[in-house]
């Protein structure tokens, strides 16, 4: 007889057919990927010898399932709390990575019937999680300067169970003012709708731009569910730590649906994230301060290229750049894979995406200048 493979179970195959999110392979030799949000750092020498010294200090069973309450009492220290409420080690979950975070969150508020609102083009995790969960996603296309369209999202809230976003913007390069976000705070005000606010990017904001987190606006903090990460400020994306804060209920079923997922994290890591909290400020200053250098160097070399658009990033290391050909962008990442450099197609995030490819400039500057010679020659090749 022959075996039969078994079919996925229904929301497996809605995700199969629903996800636009690549399975992603290492470049291959000669070829330049500026794919990732993959910090080219290492990871701080400190975070690493404080694992170590976990390591041979014991730190090798489980920890609390919620997380090291070392760790989650540094991180409710240094978040935004409401005047005289201030956050104890209780209101903060540690996750595997902002991806768990994002997962529990999603898993443990969102059922069958639950529209999600998110503001497209987007991190392509959130859509993906939404189906997972059974709801229903109702994208909302950004304005054309890639902030969000408010009249659009007045009509599309009311009703909603939750909208999530990032600040500053996975794929844009946007940084959401504090004002949008007080005008986001206006719209939700009686509702019943939470906000996930993904916060991954916040040390990563350009000269000229500043950071409010959602926890700091007083319209929205109470239904903020704030998603952070190890990852990208520290240069830890292997690591796997991430945390999440929010209302209580909220954090209590995130926590369930985590550890349901993921039993209790890496004790080791937890310990080197402590460590991380502990850095000189001057650590991911240097580091920002080098994806600042290649964030102009992408502009520079973007600017003035004939059928070539980029809204300068303020924050984050991606560049979401538009393109005049016409050519879907699935097909434009493909002739740039077979050019030898790798991107992103804009149609990943969202329907507005496409006609977008989104660079990112967490790569080496060498790297980047190659890819971006590449890009150039692929979209323009009279103009080099
Ligand atoms: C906006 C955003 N959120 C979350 C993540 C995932 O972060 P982590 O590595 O902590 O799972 C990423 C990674 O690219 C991201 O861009």
């Amino acid at each position: 007889m022959t075996a039969v493979p078994p079919a996925p179970a229904f929301r497996t195959a809605e995700l199969r057919r629903r996800s636009r999110r690549p399975a992603l392979a290492p470049a291959p030799p000669g070829t330049v990927s500026l794919a990732m949000g993959e910090p080219d750092f290492p990871t701080p020498p400190p975070v690493v010898a404080a694992a170590v010294a976990a390591l041979r200090g014991g730190g090798t069973h489980y920890a609390d399932q919620n997380g090291l309450r070392e760790l989650r009492a540094a991180l409710a220290a240094r978040l935004p709390a409401p005047p005289g409420r201030p956050r104890t080690a209780d209101d903060v979950l540690v996750t595997h990575g902002a991806t768990g975070a994002l997962t529990a969150a999603v898993l443990a508020m969102i059922g069958p019937g639950d529209r999600v609102v998110i503001p497209e083009p987007a991190y392509s995790l959130y859509a993906d999680l939404v189906v997972l969960a059974g709801g229903t996603v109702d994208f909302v296309p950004l304005a054309p300067d890639l902030h969000w369209d408010l009249d659009a999202l007045a009509a599309a809230l009311p009703g909603a169970a939750m909208m999530i976003f990032s600040n500053p913007s996975n794929p844009t390069g946007v940084v959401h003012r504090g004002r949008e976000l007080a005008a986001l705070g206006e719209l939700l005000r009686g509702s019943g709708t939470l906000v996930v606010s993904d916060e991954a990017y916040h040390r990563l904001v350009y000269p000229g731009h500043a950071m409010t987190s959602a926890l700091e606006v007083e319209s929205l903090r109470d239904r903020t569910v704030y998603v952070q990460t190890f990852s990208k400020t520290y240069a830890m994306t292997g690591w796997r730590v991430g945390y999440l804060t929010g209302p209580r209920a909220v954090v209590d079923a995130a926590a369930q649906v985590h550890r349901s997922l993921n039993g209790s994290l890496n004790t080791a890591a937890q310990h080197a994230a402590l460590a991380a909290l502990d850095l000189p400020d001057g650590v991911v200053a240097a580091m920002a301060d080098g994806y600042r250098r290649r964030r102009d160097l992408a502009v520079a070399r973007l600017a003035g290229v004939p059928g070539l658009h980029l809204v300068p990033p303020e924050g984050a290391f991606y560049g979401f750049l538009r393109y005049d050909t016409g050519v879907p962008s699935g097909q434009v990442a493909r002739e740039l894979a077979g050019r030898q450099v790798l991107v992103r197609a804009g149609a990943e995030y969202g329907p507005s995406g496409e006609g977008h490819v989104r660079i990112s400039f967490a790569a080496a500057e060498d790297d980047l200048w190659t890819g971006l010679e590449r890009v150039v020659r692929y979209f323009a090749p009279e103009s080099t």
